[in-house]
């Protein structure tokens, strides 16, 4: 079994009606309360129908970012580490999802550094090591801090550069099985990827590189059809959930959920 895409559980939180002011690159308008919740419900029920089990967290209004539940913790089979998100607004959100992971698994530690920044929406799990991309929110000192604290576990670490003006790594990559990527073509470009095999999503169809891999099935956001054939060819189930709205805060797939399989 691949840690890296085979998952007994995931973690979720509800957007709460603060989320309308959470952080974006560029204002799209205000995201439609009522259709995110549809989407998430979505979202959760594809989740579900893969055999998880998924937890869902009461809305936190305080973060208006904290639906978006990767960027505050990564889980490894062997323990979580708590996160130290970059972005000021959010960085109490990694104490709010500590008790919870402490309840699942037996080992929790966390980035703890002063001047250490790192999201989880930087960080590309493989079925070979830990991909974590520099960026605005991730820096050279959480990374480090994260290295020394899977090493024990056996992962291995290694550093990578987040495009200019991407939000997250993640945010142009998904992991499709443990040797496969689905990445834009400015990533796959910077040679990051190097001795996995790369399906570049189609050109004008960028926001659709994040997506999960998730048990049997590839959780992609709707509306992106030329790179969903090019998944379907390739073998992969695709489900397709609406992300009009998180997309409006640079919300993905990927960062609506934690999603894990603890050691017992
Ligand atoms: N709105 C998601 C983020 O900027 O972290």
């Amino acid at each position: 079994m691949s840690h890296s895409y085979q998952f007994s559980h995931a973690i979720t939180r509800k957007p709460s009606p603060e989320v309308v002011a959470g952080l974006r690159a560029v204002d799209l308008g205000a995201p439609d309360f009522a259709l995110m919740l549809q989407h998430h419900s979505d979202y959760i029920a594809a989740l579900r129908a893969t055999g998880a089990q998924v937890i869902e967290l009461d809305a936190l209004p305080a973060y208006p970012d904290s639906v978006f539940v990767e960027d505050t913790a990564l889980c490894l089979p062997e323990g979580a580490v708590i996160m130290r998100p970059g972005a000021p607004s959010r960085l109490g959100e990694a104490a709010e999802m500590a008790p919870h992971l402490a309840q699942l698994y037996r080992q929790t530690v966390q980035i703890s550094g002063a001047d250490s920044f790192i999201e989880g929406g930087d960080i590309l799990v493989t079925g070979h090591e830990v991909l974590v991309g520099r960026s605005a929110r991730t820096n050279a000192a959480g990374i480090a801090e994260l290295a020394a604290l899977i090493s024990p576990w056996g992962h291995r670490l290694r550093e990578v550069i987040t495009p200019e003006g991407v939000l997250h790594f993640k945010t142009d990559c998904s992991l499709l099985d443990a040797d496969t990527v689905l990445a834009t073509r400015r990533l796959a470009a910077s040679g990051c990827f190097e001795g996995y095999r790369v399906i570049e999503v189609a050109e004008g169809e960028e926001a659709c590189a994040n997506t999960i891999r998730f048990n049997d099935a590839v959780i992609a956001p709707a509306g992106f059809a030329r790179t969903m054939a090019r998944l379907t060819e390739a073998g992969f189930k695709v489900v397709q959930i609406g992300n009009s709205e998180c997309a409006k805060l640079d919300g993905g797939m990927s960062c609506l959920s934690l999603r894990f399989t603890p050691q017992p």
